[in-house]
């Protein structure tokens, strides 16, 4: 098949790339020259792994083209997808201005007897309808089309495993000519096919996300439970995790969840409810808590620091990936910079992204021992592998005070009070 991918995040280049990579010909269409030009050379510009590899393979045979320009694409595509972003506005709804625009500029471009548009970005219920709407006014007459919602569940850092091992591939759309392209497509990987309608397509994605949210904070609310009785949060979850009902998975308390879908999702469904006289009492709950979460963290290090100076691990919302929307490190740093701490951060790919927030307010370094140097406490943020077996005997000479407030407890507090260490780790009791 020929098909077009319009947009090169996350989603749309793991997607073109896997497509490419089955023997279709992929198109991506991207709106800024540079970019294209990167991508062109081989370069995903975002991190994920092995990403790099699979777009320079595919590029060599010749499968993926890349342009800002949407004549050929269009003309040629027997389904075109849309994975442009969809960031909250102000007041949480999610911003489809992207979307919209690129309707445009598909419509006036279809050339072929039948297209399929697919929007994979995650748009509120009823979008699917208004994008059908703008390409039935402004499509050549002589041209048809059918809109299908085709979500996407990859997680960033494991992307490509996630798209080439679906649990699930959903299709809504009213055209069953769109449903058959959509499955051929779909035929090389495994996965459960639900096929619906375009509505009851796009609220599985909210869904989906907002019970991941959900499981999330809940599991952070325990955790201050844990805080305050002398509860162990880990154990706690971890015995009720073992019901299958409920399953461990998604059950880590932390810092707060964040990243470009989450934190957005939660929000658009929220502002989706209201929207609809629906009381969304329960969503407001799930952010709340996430905030609460960050906020947790931030009173600890003002209580308890011995000092201002400040060594701060990981820095991107989760581990394998650059991404820092949405961050709880952000929130993090702000808050204290806003106290008059001084932080020395490290991060192992994410650094470049939060000195464009930051700029000098705080200092990046190259490595994890060289932002403890004279520390007077350290706060791992992400837990990255490389923080989970790092020389602690190291780290605690070379700190000022041998202090570690944990977000992620990626150590076990008993051989932190081995190791001699204060650790405030989250939902456990603190070894003093
Ligand atoms: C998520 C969904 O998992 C994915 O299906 C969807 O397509 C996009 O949104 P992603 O945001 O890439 O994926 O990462 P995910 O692994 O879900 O983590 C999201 C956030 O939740 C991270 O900040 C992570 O640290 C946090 N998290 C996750 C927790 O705090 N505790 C957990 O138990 C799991």
């Amino acid at each position: 098949m020929t098909i077009t991918i319009v947009g090169h995040g996350y989603v749309g280049l793991v997607t073109a790339c896997v497509f490419a990579d089955f023997g279709n010909k992929v198109w991506v269409i991207g709106h800024t020259e540079e970019k294209i030009d990167r991508l062109k050379k081989g370069d995903p510009i975002i991190y994920e792994p092995g990403l790099k590899e699979l777009l320079e393979k595919n590029l060599k045979s010749d499968r993926i083209h890349f342009t800002t320009d949407y004549q050929k694409p269009a003309a040629e595509s027997e389904i075109i997808f849309i994975t442009v972003g969809t960031p909250p506005k102000a007041d949480g709804e999610a911003d489809l201005s992207a979307v919209f625009e690129v309707s445009h500029k598909i419509a006036k471009n279809l050339r072929r007897e039948f297209t399929v548009v697919s929007c994979k970005s995650t748009v509120p219920v009823d979008t699917n309808k208004k994008i059908e709407q703008i390409l039935l006014k402004e499509k050549p007459d002589n041209v048809e089309i059918a809109v299908a919602s085709c979500p996407e569940f990859l997680r960033e850092g494991t992307g490509l495993h996630d798209t080439l091992n679906p649990d699930r591939i959903v299709i809504g759309s009213n055209s069953k000519k769109a449903i058959g392209l959509l499955l051929d497509l779909h035929e090389p990987l495994n996965g459960k096919r639900v096929i619906t309608d375009l509505a009851s397509a796009e609220l599985i994605k909210y869904t989906s996300n907002s019970i991941l949210a959900t499981k999330i904070s809940f599991a952070n609310l325990i955790s201050f439970f844990c805080e305050k009785t002398g509860a162990d949060a880990e154990t706690v979850l971890d015995a009720v995790g073992f019901d299958h009902r409920i399953g461990r998975i998604f059950m880590d308390p932390g810092v707060g969840y964040g990243g470009s879908c989450f934190p957005k999702d939660v929000k658009a469904l929220l502002q989706t409810g209201k929207n609809l006289g629906i009381n969304v009492n329960f969503l407001q709950a799930v952010e709340d808590i996430n905030e609460q979460a960050k906020i947790n963290i931030i009173q600890k290090i003002k209580k308890f620091s011995p000092g201002k100076k400040i060594a701060l691990w990981g820095l991107s919302f989760k581990p394998n990936t650059d991404d820092i929307r949405f961050a709880p490190s952000i929130y993090i740093i702000e808050n204290l910079v806003k106290n008059n701490f001084i932080i020395k951060a490290y991060d192992q790919i994410a650094s470049k992204n939060i000195e464009r927030i930051f700029g000098k307010q705080i200092e990046l370094v190259q490595n994890p021992y060289e932002a403890v140097k004279n520390a007077d406490a350290l706060v791992i943020v992400t837990e990255w592998n490389e923080f989970k077996q790092a020389d602690l005997m190291k780290v605690k000479k070379l700190m000022k005070h041998p202090v570690i407030f944990d977000g992620r407890n990626i150590y076990e507090p008993a051989n932190m009070k081995k190791l001699g260490f204060k650790y405030f780790s989250t939902g456990r009791k603190t070894i003093l």
